[in-house]
């Protein structure tokens, strides 16, 4: 039986980035993946380019049933220790907007990055595990090409999100076989789908985009909002996915910081012929703000005509949209699996079970899941070199 001294099952960012950090003389290090290349969610990130961290990654920008579990790890590898890695590698990078850091070139220079860091190490693709178990001494982990026998095992096997790449919930089938508990998975940084009721406005302006606020729980986000055939998109919207469960509503501003009535009013005392479409064309995208008014019955109304119900009604519906979606796009095109390893059975400075010496678990099925924004990929550096440096 071949004899290594830590397992590492997964290669994408965190199994790729914990055998970097394993490594020194003498330790045998060994990463298996069944997927044919290693770092494939790596390659489609960011639109290619990898938004690798996130300038101002702290604890709050997380969710976890223990919103403090992630703070040891990340204080301890910060956003500034990967921009050093990647400066030494020659890697040229930019900030696109609120901390988020991308490649100026491909994505795969990360991934090319992380194997030049852990070449000490022996990548095994093509490799998928059958089974695993504990002798008493150590684990024994059987693949196609035979029992591989290792005292520290890391399960680094991501979320379930997007299964054509790769994506199975091996982590969390492995985390129940030696007893450590799992908070509730579901897709997230996913667009919404809704019923047929509000696809009538959505569908005919899919493609329209237009800055919005949401507030839902913990959560409160301003950004792009991007109406589709299927529902709502964008960046607000991938975000507040992560907070929102079935059957919730969600309040949505379509014009953060302008009050709609009083601008109306103020208007209709000001120009009261205007038709109220294009006024309201002023504040929102001028297709957006016609299919509100259509909706709403004022697509030819003029404003002087209109009384204060009215024009309060119409700034609810622009201030304070209220949508129930009927669901998400799911694992399909999820960018992440909110949930997973549930955060009371780690070690938050090793990430090492607490009940089960030398099994480890980092990166995304842990649950520990960024905002958008580079944050989850700092995770997976924090939370594998935490593990790999484990004594
Ligand atoms: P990851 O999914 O990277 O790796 C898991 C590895 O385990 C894979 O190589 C897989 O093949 C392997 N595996 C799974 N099951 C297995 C099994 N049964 N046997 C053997 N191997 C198995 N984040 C961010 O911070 N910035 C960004 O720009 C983006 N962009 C982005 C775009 C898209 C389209 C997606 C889907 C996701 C992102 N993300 C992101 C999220 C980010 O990609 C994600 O959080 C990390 O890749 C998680 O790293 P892990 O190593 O934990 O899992």
């Amino acid at each position: 039986m071949e004899q290594v001294d830590l397992l590492i099952l997964g290669a994408g960012a965190a199994g790729l980035f914990c055998a970097g950090s394993a490594l020194r003389p003498g330790r045998r290090v060994m990463v298996l993946d069944h997927a044919a290349q290693p770092g494939e969610k790596i390659r489609i990130s960011g639109g290619g380019r990898c938004n690798f961290t996130n300038l101002a990654t702290a604890a709050d920008r997380f969710l976890s049933r223990n919103p403090r579990f992630a703070a040891s790890a990340l204080a301890r590898f910060t956003a500034a220790d990967f921009v050093r890695l990647v400066d030494r590698a020659g890697i040229a990078w930019h900030e696109k907007t609120q901390g988020q850091l991308f490649c100026d070139g491909k994505a795969t220079q990360i991934t090319r990055m992380l194997l030049d860091r852990m070449s000490g190490a022996d990548l095994r693709m093509r490799s998928a595990p059958r089974s695993v178990r504990h002798d008493g001494t150590g684990f024994v982990v059987e693949t196609a090409g035979g029992a591989i026998r290792t005292a520290r095992l890391v399960v680094a096997t991501g979320g379930k999100s997007i299964p054509k790449i790769g994506a199975t919930g091996i982590a969390y089938d492995l985390g129940a076989q030696f007893g450590l508990r799992l908070v509730d998975t579901r897709a997230g940084l996913v667009p919404l789908t809704f019923a047929e009721q509000e696809l009538a406005l959505c569908r005919p302006l899919a493609g329209v985009s237009v800055e919005a606020e949401i507030r839902h729980k913990d959560g409160r986000f301003r950004d792009a909002l991007l109406f589709t055939h299927r529902g709502l998109s964008g960046p607000v919207i991938l975000q507040i996915s992560s907070f929102w469960n079935p059957g919730e509503t969600l309040q949505i501003d379509l014009a953060p910081g302008r009050d709609i009535a009083t601008d109306l009013k103020a208007e209709r005392t000001r120009a009261g012929r205007a038709g109220i479409a294009s006024v309201l064309g002023n504040a929102l995208p001028a297709r957006l703000a016609a299919a509100i008014c259509e909706e709403m019955g004022l697509a030819q109304a003029r404003l002087a005509d209109q009384p204060n119900a009215r024009l309060d009604a119409l700034g609810a519906r622009v201030n304070r949209w209220q949508v129930r979606p009927v669901g998400t796009e799911g694992y399909r095109t999820a960018e992440v699996t909110v949930g997973g390893i549930d955060t009371r059975d780690l070690d938050a400075r090793t990430m090492q079970a607490r009940k089960v010496p030398g099994l480890f678990f980092i990166g995304e099925c842990v649950d520990v899941t960024g905002w958008l924004g580079g944050y989850n990929f700092q995770w997976a550096w924090a939370s594998a070199d935490a593990a790999g440096r484990a004594d």
